[in-house]
């Protein structure tokens, strides 16, 4: 398979446990790699577009609430099937329910904090990686 891009954010809570360092090791672990990165403070306008497809949700309020409430480390990951790949790493939206050893059920505490976001298709990353990387952000390995 060719290789491929998601779209990754460690949410407010996973920085403030300070686990940056321990989720990128897992990308790494798992044979993705980080090609573009940086930390944001998400104005509520910026997560709102982010999650507008979640808008007429119950959760959207306190969704954007959490999402704005510390800042947040964005990133690109690439990699063969680097979007499905990275969904495992995740593990299930709900931490109660997630695959022990995955993201979700190391560092979440419930379904509206839970620690990470990861794109759910190629098409979805691809629009997700422009919402927030330009080009010349994104730097691909060459060697
Ligand atoms: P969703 O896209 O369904 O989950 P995922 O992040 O696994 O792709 O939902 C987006 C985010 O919305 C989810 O990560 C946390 C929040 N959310 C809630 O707060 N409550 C809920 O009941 C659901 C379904 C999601
Ligand atoms: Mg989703």
């Amino acid at each position: 398979m060719a290789l491929e891009r998601t779209f990754s954010i460690i949410k407010p809570d996973a920085v403030a446990k300070n686990a940056i360092g321990a989720i990128y090791n897992r990308f790494e672990s798992a044979g993705l790699r980080i090609v573009a990165s940086k930390m944001l403070h998400l104005s509520r306008e910026k997560a709102e577009g982010f999650y507008a497809e979640h808008k007429e949700r119950p959760f959207f309020g306190a969704l954007v609430d959490f999402m704005t409430s510390g800042p947040v480390m964005v990133q690109v990951l690439e990699g063969e099937n680097a979007v499905v790949k990275n969904r495992q790493i995740m593990g299930a939206t709900n931490p109660a329910e997630a695959d022990a050893g995955t993201l979700r059920s190391d560092y979440a505490e419930s379904i509206d904090e839970n620690a990470v976001h990861g794109s759910d298709a190629p098409e979805s990353a691809a629009r997700e990686i422009a919402y927030f990387f330009s080009d010349e952000e994104i730097c691909p390995r060459t060697r």
